[in-house]
């Protein structure tokens, strides 16, 4: 791992605890909503096999669990222990029906052969992979590599709305509230400093749309949520 990858591991390794509450304040409990709606965008094409790239507590994972078919199969990945353990204790009090599979790995060398998935999802981790991240256009082809030809891949990522007066306001709130409530209640001021200027200087809808373009994705189609402040992308491999 280059320094800066250690320093994003770590933050990740660090964090849960209080993860999803800090989570559901920011967001004023919309992640939920957010998530549900990139589970449905997932779910649209009756995908067989899907894999939550960067699962965290597991949350998008037990949503496509639970509105998937029963004979589909949804796997979570994510390289942080405490993040999948806490997915593992969360899917376990839920009593699903078809329970979701967790692994541990890393995005730049998925574990899984080439062209196994029919629907890849990521919920507020493609910032992680694509900011200022050296190892991006590895991922990027890892991910390509594992869906099958005519699979999808949903990413429901914050963004920047094309209002300024609200895209104003949703910086100060990242650069202010969200930088010092997260350090307090988490104690992990690098994990929230990270966080408030990863959100403030990450591409807009459209600079994503050609980043995905450009990578080998196609048909990529964009769903701006809450004044563009979020977005659902898919693209078609
Ligand atoms: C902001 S969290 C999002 C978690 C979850 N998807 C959600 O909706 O809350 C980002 C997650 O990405 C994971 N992650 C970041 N880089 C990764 C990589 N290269 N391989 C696997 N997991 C990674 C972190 O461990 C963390 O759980």
């Amino acid at each position: 791992m280059t320094g800066e990858e250690k320093n994003l591991y770590d933050i990740f390794t660090a964090v849960p605890d209080k993860y999803d509450l800090i989570n559901c304040i920011f967001t004023w409990g919309l992640d939920k909503k957010w998530r549900l709606e990139a589970a449905r965008t997932c779910l649209e094409t009756r995908p067989e096999t899907i894999l939550d790239l960067c699962c965290g507590t597991g949350d998008l994972s037990i949503r496509l669990a639970q509105l998937a078919a029963p004979d589909t199969s949804v796997t979570g990945l994510d390289y942080s222990q405490p993040m999948l353990e806490k997915a593992q204790e969360k899917t376990a009090r839920l009593h699903l029906k078809k329970q979701p599979v967790f692994i541990k790995g890393d995005v730049a060398d998925l574990p899984f052969p080439d062209g196994h998935f029919d629907c890849i999802g990521i919920s507020f981790a493609f910032r992680n992979l694509t900011y200022k991240n050296p190892l991006t256009q590895r991922y990027l082809a890892e991910i390509l590599r594992v869906l099958k030809p005519g699979g999808r891949f949903v990413i429901v990522e914050s963004s920047q709305s094309s209002n300024l007066l609200i895209r104003k306001l949703d910086h100060l709130y990242l650069r202010t509230f969200v930088r010092w409530m997260g350090s307090l209640i988490s104690g992990n001021k690098p994990a929230y400093t990270y966080l408030s200027e990863s959100a403030r200087k990450f591409y807009n809808a459209e600079e994503l749309v050609d980043l995905l373009i450009k990578t080998g994705f196609r048909k990529v189609s964009v769903k701006k949520l809450l004044f563009g402040a979020t977005a659902i992308h898919t693209a078609v491999k």
